[in-house]
């Protein structure tokens, strides 16, 4: 189909060793990854802790892989360019976040970067739809953003449809993405429901070789695409 974006797998750096890095980097580099997907926290937006750009830049110094930072904070305007100059390839905001969404987005682009708009559970697609056309990507959080290793939220399912819906009658190619609780299980109906970039924290790191949990994964997401409406 014209519009249908490519099917990618994001491992989150988040569920990774963070003592090991590079060869969490490596090893899913070997496996096929497509893209790493790192998640920033401020204990504001969310009640956890995690890094901030100096962490990006030393994974974008062993990668050239794109690397799609979500950032889980109050004030993304605020920290746009400091992520972009990091190395950050596409910056996602949340849209419940404290800035001026169509901001974020005009200093993303004018950064030279890609932008991505994000939405946790509660949050109705209504909420983003009039920034559709302005953005490269709609994350569609499948947990409480803040901790990896949760379950999987289906009743998100119709949020990832109706975004895949919008662009297709719009006749763009953007990507939905779902983040939280991706299994080769959960990745399937994800699939069906018409998302393409596909955020995995410990079902790429938290047990297991990281090539064999990303071949399983790939063979769910291309299984569920065959019976999405793209
Ligand atoms: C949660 C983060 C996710 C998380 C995913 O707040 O946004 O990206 O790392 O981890 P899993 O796949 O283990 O739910
Ligand atoms: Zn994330």
């Amino acid at each position: 189909m014209p519009n249908a974006p490519p099917l990618r797998l994001a491992p989150s750096l988040l569920s990774a060793d963070f003592a090991d890095l590079a060869g969490a980097i490596r090893a899913a580099e070997a496996g096929g990854a497509d893209s790493f997907h790192l998640d920033v926290m401020d204990g504001h937006f969310v009640p956890n802790l995690s890094f901030g750009p100096a962490l990006v830049a030393a994974v974008r110094a062993r990668t050239k892989l794109p690397l799609d930072v979500h950032l889980m904070i109050e004030d993304p305007l605020r920290f746009a360019e400091p992520f972009r100059k990091a190395g950050g390839d596409t910056l996602v905001f949340h849209i419940e976040s404290g800035s001026d969404p169509v901001e974020v987005i005009r200093t993303v682009k004018k950064q030279g970067g890609a932008v991505g708009v994000a939405l946790r559970p509660a949050t109705p697609f209504a909420l983003v739809e009039p920034l559709i056309d302005r953005v490269d990507q709609v994350l569609v959080m499948s947990v409480e953003p803040g901790f990896s290793g949760q379950r999987f939220l289906p009743e998100v399912l119709p949020k990832v449809a109706a975004a895949r819906a919008r662009l297709a009658k719009d006749g763009r190619a953007a990507d939905v993405s779902i983040d939280g609780g991706v299994t080769p299980e959960t990745a399937v109906a994800a699939a069906r429901a018409g998302a393409s970039f596909f955020v995995c924290g410990n079902s790429v790191y938290g047990g297991g070789a990281v090539a064999e949990n990303l071949r399983r994964l790939r063979a769910a997401v291309e299984e569920g695409a065959k019976g999405a409406v793209r």
